[in-house]
């Protein structure tokens, strides 16, 4: 089965040819470098490049993979969660393309298609595991009994980690998106310098923040008497880089334990992150958990990982009606797969 995914829940308008289950015959990623002037996402500015985007983007990735759109057999395309705009043009585009062709569509949850990117490149997936979604809109825990079948343990009571990853990174003088070169500051400071705090939440669980880290990293700077030297800077990118790790590390750890998982899962774009990967891989083989984690590529928005997640769900025989509507938040996703 040829599925052709489309991804366009953000900034990234991104389109891919699978062979299902997992032979990744193109995959296309126009990330729109116009947010840069801004400092971060412009939602209706994401909206009107996905417009100008879409259809290039599916051209090219129908090239690469050297087929034409007949001889695909179904689409998957992101219904949420997302920012609307975004979400529609894909939905939207998707759906004009089933109706056109006669081709079946699926509409598929992002954060289950970042999880279950790993598919790309690993069939040692077992359930029930744990995974940790984490990227510029998302830090979500789930526990995955089944394929389709999840708890949402825990999220972000405000911001993302990668919100925060980019709002630090422009305090710090970076660019558009921050977690690259924040990550390439912090390797040259000392984690060890200043303490942040690590947000404990009064509420039991699995919810995190990164808000008031965000702003003590802010106090911190304005505190200095004098512009933060290139030596001071670095240790606070680092130093801020280690409490949003040690947060996410230390739910993760948290809900395998709970859950008795054997397996977890680290997904997402600020998963592309060096000490995350490895600070997360060292904790999970410390209590005998197996953490599977996508390459880079597939950490960050793409449209491979809705190929694969929506073939799953179109093998076992479900359909998208022309209907479906787009949702921009997890919980009433979630909702609605169940209905
Ligand atoms: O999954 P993604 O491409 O898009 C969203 O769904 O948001 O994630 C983008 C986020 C941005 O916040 C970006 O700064 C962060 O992932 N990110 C990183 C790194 N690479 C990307 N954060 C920390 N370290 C990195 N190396
Ligand atoms: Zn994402």
């Amino acid at each position: 089965m040829l599925v052709l995914g489309i991804e366009t829940s953000c900034d990234d308008t991104a389109a891919a040819v699978v062979a299902y289950k997992n032979r990744v015959l193109s995959s296309v990623v126009s990330s729109q470098s116009v947010h840069q002037l801004y400092g971060g996402v412009v939602p209706e500015i994401a909206s009107r490049q996905h417009v100008r985007l879409i259809v290039p983007a599916v051209r090219t990735a129908l090239e690469k993979a050297g087929v034409s759109l007949d001889q695909i057999d179904a689409l998957a395309v992101t219904m949420g969660p997302g920012l609307i705009g975004s979400l529609l043009v894909g939905l939207c585009f998707a759906k004009a393309v089933s109706f056109v062709t006669g081709k079946p569509f699926i509409g598929v949850n992002h954060v289950e298609a970042h999880l279950f990117s790993v598919l790309a490149e690993t069939d040692e997936l077992r359930f029930p595991f744990v995974g940790l979604c984490v990227s510029g809109g998302h830090t979500e825990l789930m526990y995955v009994r089944e394929f389709g079948d999840y708890q949402l343990l825990g999220s972000t009571v405000d911001d993302a980690a990668g919100e925060a990853v980019d709002k630090v990174a422009k305090m710090l003088g970076l660019g558009f998106p921050g977690g690259p070169e924040l990550e390439a500051l912090a390797r040259q400071g000392d984690s060890t310098r200043v303490t942040f705090p690590r947000a404990r939440l009064k509420r039991k669980g699995y919810d995190m923040s990164f808000s008031g880290l965000k702003t003590a990293v802010k106090y911190f700077i304005q505190g200095q008497s004098s512009p933060l030297s290139d030596a001071l800077r670095a240790d606070v990118a680092a130093c801020f880089q280690k409490a949003v790790v040690d947060a996410l590390v230390e739910k993760l750890v948290e809900a395998c334990r709970a859950k008795d998982a054997k397996q977890a899962v680290l997904a997402g774009g600020v998963a592309c992150n060096t000490v995350l990967r490895e600070e997360t891989e060292r904790a999970c083989a410390s209590i005998g958990v197996r953490l599977l984690v996508p390459s880079s590529a597939l950490c960050s928005d793409n449209a491979v990982m809705v190929a694969i997640a929506g073939g799953r769900r179109l093998s076992a025989g479900q359909r998208s009606s022309l209907d479906l509507p787009a949702c921009s938040t997890l919980e009433e996703l979630l909702e609605i797969e169940v209905a």
